[in-house]
C-alpha cells in the first residue's frame, strides 16, 4: 500500500525564478526583465537579471539534486533564451544551455520534465499585444516545436502551462505580475481564450513534432476546497466548490478550477461562468473548443493550500472560517495538509487522469545557524503533513503518478523578490553559497523509502 512504485519524486524551479543570465548569450528579453526594472513592482527592486546563477552552476545544482535523491526535476525553457524574438530567428546559444542541463540530469539519473511557459514572455511578443493578440497561440505552436524538435530525443515529459490562472489573473487583469496591466472585462476573457488556445496548440506541437513518443500535460494552479467534515454532504459542497464560480467578481473566475480545467479536459466553458460573464465571452467556435481539449497524459496540479467549506441549508458551500492563530507559513499562506487528500481525488474523479502534484512546498524564514547548517523544523513538520495526506488519496484508489517539491532551491519568488524561501536548498544571493537545509536530508529519506515512511 502506498504510493505505487513508480511514483516519480522529484523538485521544480522555472527559468525566470532562478537562471539569471539576463543578458547572456542572446537571450531576448521577456516581460519579467522588463516588469523588475518598472519601480514599485517587485519588493525593494529586486530583479531576476542574477537569481541563483542556475544558468552557470547547474552542474553543482545538479549533484545537490542527486544527494537529495531527487528522480525527477521539473524546470521550465526561457522561450526568450530560445527564440529572442518570440518567433523566427532560433538562438543555438540558448538551445545549448538547455542541452547542458538535460544531459547532466539524465547523467545523473534525473528524468527532466520540461514547463514550456512558466509566465516569461518575450517582450517583442508583449510589444505585438502579447496573449491579447489573436495570433499568440500560433507563436506558441512555433516555439513549442521548436522544443519538441530538439529536446524530444531527451526529454519525455512536458507541461504546456504553468498556472495560466496566474498568467492571465495577476499579470493582466490585477497588474500584480507581469505585464502588470489591469485590462477590462472583454480583453480579460479574450486573453483567457488565448491562453487555452496556445495550451491546445502547444499539445499539438508538442506530438506532431517529437521524434519520440511524448506524455504531455498542464500545471495550473486554482483556488480549492476541503470539507470541513466528513459529512457526504460537507464533501459534495468542496467538491462544488472546487469546479464552480465561488463570488461574483471576475477575479474569481481566474482562480476557478472548473473555468480553467473544463474547457481543457472536457472541451467546454462550465455554464455558470458563461451565465455570469457570457456577454464579455469572444465569439468561439465548436473548433475552438476542440483546439484547446486535446488528449493529455495527465493532469499535474500546484497545490499549496485549500480552503474549508460546509454544505449550506440548500447543500451549496458556505466558507468556514478558519481560527485565530490558525497556522501560517512565512508567506502568511495557511497550512492545510488535507488539501493533498481532498483535492487529487476530487480532480481525479472528475478529469479521470493521473495526476502530479507538480508543486507543493512552504516558504520559511529560514537562516544559516551558528553551526553552519540550516534548520528547518517547520518544512519538514509540513512536508509530512501534507505527504501522508497524498498517501492516504493513494491509498483510496487515486492515480497518483509523481509529487514534485517546491523549490528544488530558493529562488526569486515574483513580486517579493528573494524575500520568500520556498527552497529545500538553501541560497546565499551574496555569495551563491548553497547549502541543504534539513527537510532537504528529511525529503531524501521519504523519497529512499517512497513515502513508507510518513
Ligand atoms: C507557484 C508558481 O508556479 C511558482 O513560480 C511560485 O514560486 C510558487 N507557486 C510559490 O509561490
Amino acid at each position: 500500500m502506498g504510493f505505487k512504485k513508480e511514483f516519480v519524486w522529484g523538485g521544480a524551479t522555472a527559468s525566470y525564478q532562478v537562471e539569471g543570465a539576463a543578458y547572456e548569450d542572446g537571450k531576448g528579453l521577456n516581460i519579467w526583465d522588463v516588469f523588475c526594472k518598472e519601480p514599485g513592482h517587485v519588493y525593494e527592486g529586486h530583479t531576476g537579471d542574477v537569481a541563483c546563477d542556475h544558468y552557470h552552476r547547474y552542474q553543482e545544482d545538479i549533484a545537490l539534486m542527486k544527494e537529495m535523491g531527487l528522480q525527477a526535476y521539473r524546470f521550465s525553457l526561457s522561450w526568450a533564451r530560445i527564440l529572442p524574438d518570440g518567433t523566427g530567428k532560433v538562438n543555438e546559444k540558448g538551445l545549448d544551455f538547455y542541452d547542458r542541463l538535460i544531459d547532466a540530469l539524465l547523467e545523473n539519473g534525473i528524468e527532466p520534465y520540461v514547463t514550456l511557459y512558466h509566465w516569461d514572455l518575450p517582450y517583442e511578443l508583449h510589444k505585438q499585444g502579447g496573449w491579447l493578440n489573436p495570433k499568440s497561440p500560433d507563436w506558441f505552436y512555433e516555439y513549442a516545436s521548436i522544443v519538441a524538435r530538439h529536446f524530444s530525443d531527451r526529454v519525455k515529459y512536458f507541461f504546456t502551462l504553468n498556472e495560466p490562472q496566474c498568467t492571465v489573473g495577476l499579470g493582466y487583469q490585477t497588474g500584480e505580475h507581469a505585464p502588470g496591466l489591469k485590462v477590462g472585462p472583454y480583453d480579460y476573457f479574450q486573453i483567457w481564450h488565448n491562453v487555452l488556445l496556445a495550451h491546445g496548440r502547444g499539445v499539438d506541437a508538442l506530438r506532431e513534432h517529437s521524434v519520440k513518443p511524448v506524455k504531455v500535460g498542464i500545471a495550473p494552479c486554482g483556488a480549492l476546497y476541503l470539507p470541513a467534515s466528513e459529512k457526504p454532504e460537507d464533501i459534495k459542497a468542496a467538491n462544488w466548490a472546487t469546479f464552480h464560480l465561488m463570488g461574483d467578481q471576475i477575479s474569481d473566475v481566474s482562480w476557478d478550477v472548473g473555468f480553467c480545467m473544463d474547457p481543457v479536459f472536457l472541451g467546454q466553458y462550465p455554464e455558470d461562468v458563461l451565465q455570469k460573464f457570457g456577454p464579455y465571452f469572444p465569439k468561439f467556435t465548436d473548433q475552438d473548443m476542440d483546439q484547446i481539449k486535446r488528449p493529455l497524459d495527465f493532469y499535474g496540479q500546484n497545490m499549496y493550500n485549500a480552503v474549508p467549506v460546509r454544505a449550506g441549508e440548500d447543500g451549496s458551500p458556505v466558507r468556514v472560517s478558519r481560527y485565530d492563530g490558525f497556522p501560517k507559513t512565512a508567506i502568511q499562506w495557511p497550512v492545510t495538509p488535507e488539501c493533498l487528500y481532498w483535492a487529487p481525488k476530487f480532480l481525479y474523479e472528475r478529469y479521470q487522469k493521473p495526476v502530479y502534484i507538480t508543486e507543493n512546498g512552504m516558504s520559511a524564514h529560514d537562516w544559516v545557524s551558528l553551526d553552519g547548517e540550516v534548520h528547518d523544523p517547520n518544512r519538514i513538520d509540513f512536508n509530512h503533513r501534507y505527504l501522508k495526506e497524498l498517501k492516504k488519496a493513494a491509498e483510496d484508489g487515486v492515480d497518483l503518478a509523481g509529487y514534485f517539491a517546491w523549490s528544488v532551491m530558493d529562488n526569486f519568488e515574483w513580486a517579493y523578490g528573494y524575500s520568500e524561501r520556498f527552497g529545500l536548498i538553501y541560497v546565499d544571493y551574496r555569495t551563491q553559497e548553497r547549502i541543504l537545509k534539513d527537510s532537504a536530508y528529511d525529503f531524501r529519506e521519504i523519497i529512499r523509502s517512497n513515502g513508507e515512511n510518513l
